[in-house]
């Protein structure tokens, strides 16, 4: 349903300087992708990552500098309202107008796409049912809570029924029902055949929703898989292990730590955390103890935890998600 190759984009950062080149950012530096008919795939990235200028190239809101991409048989260079009419779009923050009701955001967007007026009317109706607006929906949009302004935003994306939808952060600043009540109208338009694809800055999100999910970092696409996939990937489990505060005291740790022969890996965080990465946690947490009381080490907290994406994103890019 979408193919890219080499798919980049830089921007030129507006500069105070008279002479001279103005510098540019790399925002999308290649990306190369390839999603399926009725997949939900996701973006996942820091801030500044690419997602949505990605979007955006995909959406044919922006022109991409070089690369090529398909999207529903449609060119997105040689055809881009061919693309246009196969898809579906919802910016991050989305796009209601205040003082408007739903309804009427629908029928205006059924219309804005060819749709006669008894036409819109029927498909702004069928919209309210199945996206659960009704309620709610003759009300101005000022009033809604962000779940409902977000299920609105999500229904005008799709009124004309597209091919394939792209959703920019589909559920910042929802709270956890919210959220799951989003996943949960995404999920169903999985089920009516529906492509689509959601950035997200969320690990909880991209693992639970996700079919397949693109890790992005700098522009670039670092791993990509199933979660599953790119999850098993990091064998065995992760230890997170807190020490008491002390001058020196996580560098001491890992040094003794690093030889034990159960340990794959081991990553300092801040001044007195560790993450280790081991086959058998369970088995190896006794151990871990003694070799650090033998060096006068105090552990305040020790957690196991199944690696998460954000383990994922560590080991290819040094960094954790939630720190950037
Ligand atoms: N119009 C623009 N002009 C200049 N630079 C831009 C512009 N839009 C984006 N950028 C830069 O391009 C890079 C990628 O931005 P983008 O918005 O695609 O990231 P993102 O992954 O969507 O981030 P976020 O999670 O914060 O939404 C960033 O460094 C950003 O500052
Ligand atoms: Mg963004």
């Amino acid at each position: 349903m979408i193919e890219t190759t080499g798919l980049r984009k830089s921007y030129r950062k507006k500069t105070s300087r008279k002479s001279g080149e103005s510098p540019t950012v790399d925002a999308v530096r290649g990306i190369d992708l390839s999603v399926s008919a009725g997949e939900i795939y996701g973006f996942l990235g820091p801030n500044g990552a690419g997602k949505t200028t990605t979007l955006r190239m995909l959406a044919t809101l922006i022109r991409p500098d070089g690369g090529r991409a398909g999207i529903a048989g449609a060119d997105l260079f040689t055809d881009p309202a061919g693309v246009r009419r196969r898809i579906g779009y919802v910016a991050q923050g989305g796009g209601t107008t205040d003082t408007v009701s739903a309804r009427e955001e629908l029928v205006l967007q059924a219309r804005m796409y060819g749709a006669a007026k008894a036409r819109a009317v029927q498909a702004a109706e069928g919209a309210l049912k199945a996206f659960d607006l009704a309620d709610f929906g003759d009300r101005p949009c000022a009033t809604y809570s962000g779940g409902q302004r977000r299920r609105v935003d999500i229904a005008l994306g799709v009124i004309h029924e597209p091919r394939v939808l792209f959703l920019d952060e589909p559920t910042v600043g929802l709270d956890p029902a919210s959220r799951a009540y989003v996943w949960e109208e995404i999920r169903r338009l999985r089920t009516e055949g529906m492509t689509v694809v959601v950035t997200t800055h969320y690990l909880d999100e991209a693992d639970a929703l996700c079919d397949r999910v693109a890790i992005v970092d700098h522009g670039q696409v670092v791993a990509e898989g199933t979660p599953e996939a790119l999850k098993r990937e990091i064998s065995g489990d992760v230890v997170l292990v807190g020490l008491e505060p002390g001058e020196g005291v996580a560098k001491r740790a890992a040094e003794v730590l690093r030889p034990q022969p159960y340990l794959h890996r081991l990553e300092v965080q801040g001044e007195d955390g560790l993450r280790l990465y081991l086959e058998d946690g369970a088995a190896a947490i006794p151990q871990l103890l003694r070799a650090l009381d033998g060096a006068g080490v105090t552990p305040g907290t020790v957690r196991l935890q199944r690696p998460s994406l954000d383990d994922v994103f560590l080991a290819r890019t040094g960094r954790s998600l939630q720190q950037s």
